[in-house]
């Protein structure tokens, strides 16, 4: 006990303690903290449906139709005719021949990468994914060969170098397809010509493309052009999907293999009515007309902040999303800007390590559909001040 609270003290000490933080009433552009109005510009709330009329009354409907909760796990008594109908929903969605429910973002990466590889096996992972990928690698047991983010060349030379000596267990490339802390894209046309050089399997995250980019918002392969050529299509429905939870999109086989072997779908409570019918909901909202008016928008205030920005001179590290990381460096500026701002009225937070490297702290910025375009390009003007004014 005395050791974590002296734990607790030095991270006071060094300005890196966390705390969390209420929002009263309901997700939306603008929230309520501290009883003060802020604009938010920190949720994965990107298109606006996370308090959607449309959800809201689709998760009431299925719980008054089949109750509040789901019971028990998928392979016990869990698994209710909604569940099945959104996997094929978005199985749909992405054109896969399958898919499968998990019951977050981190439960599927760490399940599903326990669940299809290990001991023997290979995964190429690159540097900045997500840190449910990497404790998924950690615990399926397989080889690991991280490569240094986005770069196309070294992975080739890894992949040339291990298939000198390759011996008989599978090859795995695995990705985010927005990178969650910089916003940029991973290069899925060279990793598809990769994995058909080398006889690989091909993993991406799109927790935070789905439904934000592409025309039809089937996320960032979509987006590229490569939508065909990923094995597992893994993606989020708690970020531009207004809800909660998780999915693969995949092939049956390994559909049918992660259900007798993912430990995160096996041994877990399965998602309970209300989270499936705002799901169903949302992917038809995201997927139709709507869906493409709220990407315009969306976009239209990506182009407005990151002009402005950028204008200013600010490094936004290569972000082609509606996550804008303004680079600050040191955890002391970064987090006493995020300070400042939420006194303007502007919630952003500052991120530190060991989420980012040393040195490159940033404020983190994410844009969503229903900001208005003085909001953004106000809240971009008290950044630049802010950030300004500390130098
Ligand atoms: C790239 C990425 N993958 C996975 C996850 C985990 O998803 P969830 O929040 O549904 O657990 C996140 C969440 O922040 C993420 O950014």
């Amino acid at each position: 006990m005395k050791n974590w609270a002296m734990k607790l003290r030095s991270l006071d000490e060094q300005g890196m303690r966390r705390r969390l933080r209420t929002l009263e009433g309901a997700q939306g552009p603008r929230i309520c903290m501290d009883g003060r109005e802020v604009l938010l510009l920190c949720s994965n709330n990107y298109l606006g449906l996370a308090a959607h009329p449309l959800l809201v009354e689709a998760s009431c409907e299925a719980t008054r139709r089949y109750g509040a909760g789901s019971g028990a796990s998928r392979l016990v008594s869990g698994t209710m005719e909604l569940h099945s109908r959104l996997e094929e929903r978005i199985a749909e969605f992405k054109g896969t021949e399958a898919a499968l429910l998990f019951n977050s973002g981190y439960a599927a990466n760490t399940g599903i990468l326990q669940g299809l590889f290990g001991p023997g096996d290979l995964i190429f992972s690159d540097a900045l994914n997500h840190a449910s990928i990497i404790d998924g690698c950690r615990l399926c047991g397989a080889r690991i060969r991280p490569y240094p983010h986005g770069d196309l060349q070294a992975l080739e030379a890894m992949m040339e170098d291990e298939s000198r000596a390759r011996g008989k267990g599978r090859w795995l490339m695995v990705t985010d397809g927005v990178f969650s802390m910089d916003g940029d894209l991973a290069p899925l046309p060279g990793l598809v010509e990769l994995k058909k050089r080398y006889g690989a399997l091909l993993m991406v995250d799109d927790a935070h493309g789905t439904g934000v980019l592409g025309k039809t918002g089937r996320g960032t392969a979509e987006f590229l052009g490569c939508a065909g050529d990923i094995d597992l299509q893994m993606g989020t429905l708690g970020k531009a999907l207004g809800g909660f939870g998780a999915y693969v999109a995949a092939s049956r086989t390994l559909v049918d293999m992660l259900i007798n072997s993912a430990r995160s779908f096996i041994f877990s409570t399965s998602l309970p009515p209300s989270v499936l019918g705002a799901a169903m909901a949302a992917i038809d909202l995201v997927a139709g007309p709507q869906g493409v008016m709220l990407r315009k928008r969306l976009e239209e205030n990506r182009r407005i902040f990151t002009n402005r920005l950028c204008g200013a001179g600010f490094d936004l590290l290569g972000s082609r999303s509606p996550i804008v990381p303004v680079l600050t460096r040191e955890p002391k500026p970064t987090m006493e800007a995020s300070m400042r701002l939420l006194e303007q009225g502007v919630f952003v937070q500052g991120i530190r390590p060991p989420t980012v490297p040393e040195g490159l702290c940033r404020l983190r910025a994410t844009l969503m559909a229903d900001h208005s375009t003085e909001e953004i390009a106000s809240a971009a003007e008290r950044i630049i001040c802010t950030l300004e004014g500390l130098t």
